[in-house]
């Protein structure tokens, strides 16, 4: 299973870089707004930084639009993927990114049969917001437990990308049912190295040690 780091901020991709647990990272428009940056220049430091796919999201509406803007963003390096909202404009835009050689991910996804839509259109990857859903009553791992035993049934290509996760257990949960990838927050990534008996564990070896250096001098 992949873990990408759903942010783009660089001190976090960083950081998780650093801890060698990362294998992509996801963007959406809120997260780059949220860094005040010049979109294209982020995105050219964020694929500096990070080895495996980093998906940039198309701000257009219309097909034609939405392509000219993929291939302004798939420029700046080989492993930007193009984030693609789930409509039948965007689909429209996966076919023609597809035999440009541009992978798409498209984003947005809350029901089996968008999932399927998006598989056959050739999309790379697909992106089911669990937390989304969760917040209106419905189930979002329940969601990505259907795409994955429905896509594993056909065989069907596209690599799904758990994406609006929101605490740990979705991890442990989106990891059951199958999907390729789960998309994280940094908080939700750094509360999976969390356990207390590993804290409690470090300071009894520790206490130990010092006392056992004590009782030989
Ligand atoms: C996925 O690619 C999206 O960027 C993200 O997971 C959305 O999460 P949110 O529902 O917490 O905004």
């Amino acid at each position: 299973m992949k873990l990408f780091l759903d942010t783009a901020n660089l001190k976090e991709i960083e950081q998780a870089v650093a801890w060698g647990v990362i294998d992509g990272v996801t963007t959406n428009p809120t997260l780059v707004a949220k860094e005040g940056k010049d979109f294209k220049q982020l995105l050219a430091e964020i694929c500096r930084l990070v080895p495996g796919p980093v998906s940039a999201e198309v701000i257009a509406t219309s097909t034609v639009e939405m392509v000219r803007e993929a291939e302004e963003l798939a420029s700046i390096a080989p492993q930007v993927v193009i984030k693609v909202p789930m409509t039948p404009n965007g689909l429209q835009a996966v076919v023609a990114l597809r035999e440009k050689g541009i992978r798409c991910n498209v984003t947005l996804v809350f029901s089996f049969n968008q999932a399927l839509l998006a598989a056959k259109a050739g999309a790379a990857y697909l992106s089911p917001f669990l937390g989304r859903l969760d917040d209106l009553g419905y189930s979002g791992v329940g969601l990505v437990a259907e795409i994955c035993g429905i896509f594993r049934q056909y065989a069907l290509k596209s690599e799904v990308i758990a994406a609006s996760i929101r605490h740990p257990l979705h991890v442990v949960e989106v990891a059951r049912a199958g999907a390729q990838i789960a998309t994280l927050p940094f908080g939700v990534l750094s509360q999976m190295f969390k356990h207390p008996l590993t804290d409690l564990g470090i300071e009894r070896f520790l206490a130990d040690w010092s006392r056992a250096n004590q009782n030989n001098k």
